[in-house]
């Protein structure tokens, strides 16, 4: 009894969500609701997401995806990157700064078929940052630039970035940052929060 009620409230909350949804589209993906589950490292695996569909979302992404470990092959990656046809659309995340990983995750993640590669220019983690990847490419518009033109020419999904308002209080750059991720081929994500303050 509970559970055909908890069944019925859910069908209603998602009908609601859908009718009331305008049509979003990024690039050639369409979709039909703009219920999109937001990339989480640790958080969106494969289960995840289906429990996440259930519930009306949409467009769900792998866990993000580090294009130092896609390119060693590790069966953890393999792991985050499996799915299935109900898993549809699906995007992924790719974080770095290195050309060198970059390409060789764009190869790795070819036969994958996703809807959607999402570019992280705003992940705020310590070891991240420390790198210069993450956030840390906010502090160089002209690397993140060059990095999604790699992409952007590398793979015939849609492409978006992540970013933030900028780096710091400081330097608030997402209008610059933003109009160089559309000048390299990219389609614009926004996360309207610094990175300063969230670092973890
Ligand atoms: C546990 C957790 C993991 C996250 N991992 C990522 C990630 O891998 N990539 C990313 O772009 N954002 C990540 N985020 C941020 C979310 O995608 C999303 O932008 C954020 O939760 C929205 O936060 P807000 O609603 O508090 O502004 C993560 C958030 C949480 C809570």
């Amino acid at each position: 009894m509970e559970h055909g009620r908890e069944k019925s409230r859910l069908k209603l909350l998602n009908l609601k969500a859908v009718s009331k949804s305008p049509m979003l589209q990024i690039g050639s993906l369409k979709l039909k609701s703009n219920l999109i589950l937001a990339p989480m490292a640790g958080v969106s695996d494969f289960s995840f997401r289906m429990i996440n569909r259930k519930f009306g979302c949409e467009l769900a992404f792998v866990e993000m995806i580090n294009c130092r470990s896609i390119s060693h092959k590790s069966k953890r990656t393999a792991r985050m990157l499996s799915s299935n046809s109900k898993d549809r659309p699906l995007g992924v995340q790719l974080l770095g700064c290195e050309e060198k990983y970059i390409r060789k995750a764009l190869d790795a993640i070819k036969g994958y078929k996703f809807d959607l590669l999402d570019f992280n220019a705003a992940c705020p983690a310590k070891k991240v940052v420390r790198r210069g990847e993450g956030s840390g490419l906010l502090k160089d518009p002209q690397k993140l630039k060059e990095i999604l033109e790699i992409v952007v020419k590398n793979t015939n999904t849609p492409v978006t970035v992540k970013i933030r308002t900028g780096w710091d209080k400081d330097s608030l750059n997402a209008r610059l940052v933003g109009l160089a991720a559309e000048e390299a081929g990219g389609k614009r994500g926004f996360y309207p929060r610094q990175d300063q303050g969230s670092r973890l």
